[in-house]
């Protein structure tokens, strides 16, 4: 049988992480863990919860009473918080805009990634974030870090946004990103960098199935 590894996919907004992570997970029968879903969710309960976002003490203790279900689903992934379906709501712009804030808090950091050790636990994971091979997952067997022209991040959000149906301003969605990209890139616990032992791919002008196959080379490599 072969061994079942740890696999680390890290990179900015819109890179292409959760979707390629998905379709490697599925293809290896991988349990798939979406990180920034974990952060999300505490953005959305402290938003609901009138929680001020500066305020760590507050965001740990709200985290200590959140329990986050990350499940799959024929869409891909369901996530639960507390029982109550939050899958689409911690996409919208309220908790994008807060999001980093929210992640940038040590205290926070710290109990997210003890949760996020202990679903990795045992291998057969793929795990996608923003500190997962430099800071969660540091001996994972395969690292990658993916990365795309902030014009070509912006554009596909914006597709995404007009396939639902949803109002969409792709100038508005450059500035967001490039915030992000900024917030994520700056804070000064784990912030966003690719691993020295990461394998970098531009994905910009990459297919979402040109990147999984160049993903799944390098894990065949390594299992053998
Ligand atoms: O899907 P998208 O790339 O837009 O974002 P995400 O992966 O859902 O992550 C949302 C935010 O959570 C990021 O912008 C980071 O601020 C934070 N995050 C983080 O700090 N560390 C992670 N491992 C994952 C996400
Ligand atoms: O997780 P992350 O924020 O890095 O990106 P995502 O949520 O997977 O969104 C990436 C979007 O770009 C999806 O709509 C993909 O279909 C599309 N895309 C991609 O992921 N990879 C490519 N090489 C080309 C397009």
């Amino acid at each position: 049988m072969k061994r079942r590894i740890s696999i680390a996919i890290d990179g900015p907004a819109a890179a292409g992480k959760s979707t390629v992570a998905k379709l490697i997970a599925h293809r290896l029968s991988y349990v798939y863990i979406d990180t920034g879903a974990m952060y999300r969710a505490l953005t959305y309960r402290a938003l609901t919860c009138g929680i001020d976002i500066d305020d760590e003490q507050a965001l740990l203790s709200l985290l200590r009473d959140t329990y986050i279900e990350l499940k799959p689903s024929r869409h891909g992934q369901q996530v639960l918080v507390n029982g109550e379906d939050v899958t689409d709501v911690i996409r919208g712009e309220a908790v994008t805009k807060a999001v980093s804030w929210v992640a940038k808090h040590p205290l926070v950091r710290e109990e997210m990634v003890a949760r996020q050790r202990a679903l990795a636990k045992g291998g057969g994971v793929v795990m996608d974030g923003r500190d997962i091979g430099t800071h969660v997952l540091p001996d994972a067997e395969v690292k990658i870090f993916l990365k795309a022209s902030v014009e070509e991040r912006a554009r596909r959000r914006h597709e995404e946004n007009i396939a639902r149906g949803f109002p969409s301003d792709l100038e508005t969605l450059k500035e967001e990103i490039a915030r992000r990209d900024r917030l994520d890139s700056e804070r000064e616990t784990a912030p966003l960098r690719k691993a020295p032992d990461a394998v970098e791919i531009d994905t910009t002008s990459l297919s979402v199935e040109e990147v999984a196959e160049r993903i799944m080379d390098i894990v065949n490599e390594r299992i053998g």
